[in-house]
């Protein structure tokens, strides 16, 4: 048996080189999509200030234990979430059907990569666009007003070709990010991207603060407005803070898989959870300025960056270069976001078939390439079409990945770690004194538990309610 701090204690897919690649690796996972382009829209729709607060809770009471036991199943298991799980109940003599957690990690993430990458797609035509309007003459376009910029994202939506291409264009960029492995191809994508994407940002948040309107801004986030969080904001709000630590998919399980057996997971998670939070208060801090600025309202839900956000661009000096820096940082991060999102199914595939590693990653990249499709298809040709409800199959896969399938992950992760794994497992991997353990125990056992039962069980009453 394989245990840590031994020589053998290594993944047979590589490890990371240092903690700090982990913690950029990690990080990077965690910054994506959800800080740039969810958290500012679901914050404006939700109340500001009041919804902050409860994602701020939700991601210290729910989110860091969560991700502390998911890391720490991954580096005693050193396999992907599937062997890993399965391992892990034959040693604390449990019920093999706790590899369920690996399956339900392994669907959600291909659910949620699918339509991932089509929406990554998007920041690429508006960097894209942005880089166009750099080199067409100013003088001669009409200046340029709000209706035409929705009218631009709405005929960009219609276009189901333009879509694909985009998306395919992400899915061949992470395909070749991931296919050379965990050294020579996500360390690689992780050094280059990680310290440019936080250049980009506070280059960004300079230009944005210097220029903006920081009074609307600063008035906007801090407005503890509680009237304006229902609980279906609270219920968004704990959703984000899943989404955003990549947490309950087993992602987190994955790169702990590869980290070295000498690092503190606890001190590592408050660094990555810290980091992300930074991250979307940053982008909060480059988008609301310029949107004020320009006189603008940042109620319009997800096409705030690509409709309010992109016109506050095109109307600025300057606006051209910046936009185009903006869309590539938001590209970057989504990356960084994509390659683990793959790592848990293609960890999987290589262990179960001993298969060459690129290609499996090109077989993920097909089938979630065709399953993106669903989603390309959500905004033309089939946005009549409800599977349920009054759901897109695009709303359907967010709702059904985001409020259903990753809680439902970490619930049952958090209570493995917390009940189930035996002490002696979590003390080799956590090394708690004794009062840390006990804060350990109140959180895997009750707080987070309990706290992701009650939000889940009202997710499905609400589902169903309405
Ligand atoms: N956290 C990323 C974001 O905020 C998305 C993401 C990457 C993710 N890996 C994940 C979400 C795993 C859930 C599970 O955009």
């Amino acid at each position: 048996m394989i245990q840590t701090g031994q020589p053998e204690d290594v993944s047979q897919h590589g490890m990371w080189r240092n903690r700090w690649i982990f913690i950029l690796a990690a990080t990077g996972s965690a910054v994506g999509l959800g800080n740039i382009w969810r958290f500012p829209y679901i914050t404006g729709e939700n109340g500001g200030g009041a919804f902050i607060v409860v994602y701020l809770a939700s991601v210290l009471l729910l989110g860091i234990p969560i991700m502390i036991s998911e890391v720490m199943l991954g580096r005693a298991g050193r396999h992907s979430p599937v062997l890993t799980m399965r391992r892990l109940a034959k040693r604390a003599g449990a019920h093999p059907v706790w590899v369920f957690i690996g399956w339900n990690g392994m669907i959600a993430g291909c659910l949620i990569l699918s339509y991932y990458e089509v929406i990554a797609g998007w920041t690429l035509n508006y960097a894209y666009n942005h880089l166009a309007a750099l080199f067409s003459s100013t003088a001669e376009s009409a200046p340029p007003t709000l209706a035409a910029a929705q009218g631009q994202w709405e005929a960009f939506l219609a276009d189901p070709w333009r879509l694909i291409l985009c998306q395919t264009l992400f899915v061949v960029i992470t395909v070749a990010a991931i296919a050379r492995g965990v050294n020579k191809g996500l360390e690689v994508v992780i050094i280059w991207s990680m310290p440019t994407l936080f250049i980009l940002l506070l280059g960004l948040v300079a230009y944005s603060v210097s220029i903006g309107d920081m009074a609307a801004t600063i008035d906007y986030i801090f407005r503890f407005n509680w009237d304006a969080l229902s609980i279906g904001g609270v219920l968004a709000a704990v959703g984000q803070a899943f989404f955003t630590l990549s947490i309950g998919m087993g992602a987190m399980m994955t790169y702990g898989a590869y980290l070295p057996a000498n690092t503190s997971i606890p001190g590592a998670v408050a660094v990555i959870a810290l980091l992300d939070t930074l991250v979307a208060v940053l982008a909060g801090l480059v988008i609301f300025p310029i949107v004020f600025l320009n006189g603008l309202a940042p109620v319009s839900g997800p096409g705030l960056l690509f409709v309010t956000l992109s016109h506050a661009f095109n109307s600025m000096a300057a606006g051209a270069i910046v936009g185009m820096l903006f869309f590539a940082l938001v590209a970057i991060a989504a990356l960084t976001s994509l390659i683990s999102l793959t790592e848990p199914v293609l960890s999987w595939l290589v262990e179960k078939y001993n298969a060459k590693r690129w290609r499996v990653a090109i077989s993920i990249g097909v089938i979630c390439w065709l399953l993106g499709l669903g989603t390309v298809f959500s905004f033309n040709e089939w946005q009549h079409w409800h599977p349920i409800g009054t759901f897109t199959f695009f709303e359907l896969l967010d709702y059904l990945t985001a409020n259903i399938l990753l809680p439902l992950g970490g619930f049952f992760i958090v209570i493995f770690a917390g009940w189930v794994l035996p002490e002696e497992v979590v003390q080799r991997q956590l090394a708690l004194g004794t009062n840390a353990l006990l804060c350990w125990r109140i959180a895997t056992r009750l707080i987070a538990p309990i706290g992701v039962l009650l939000i889940f069980s009202y997710t499905l009453y609400r589902g169903f309610a309405g």
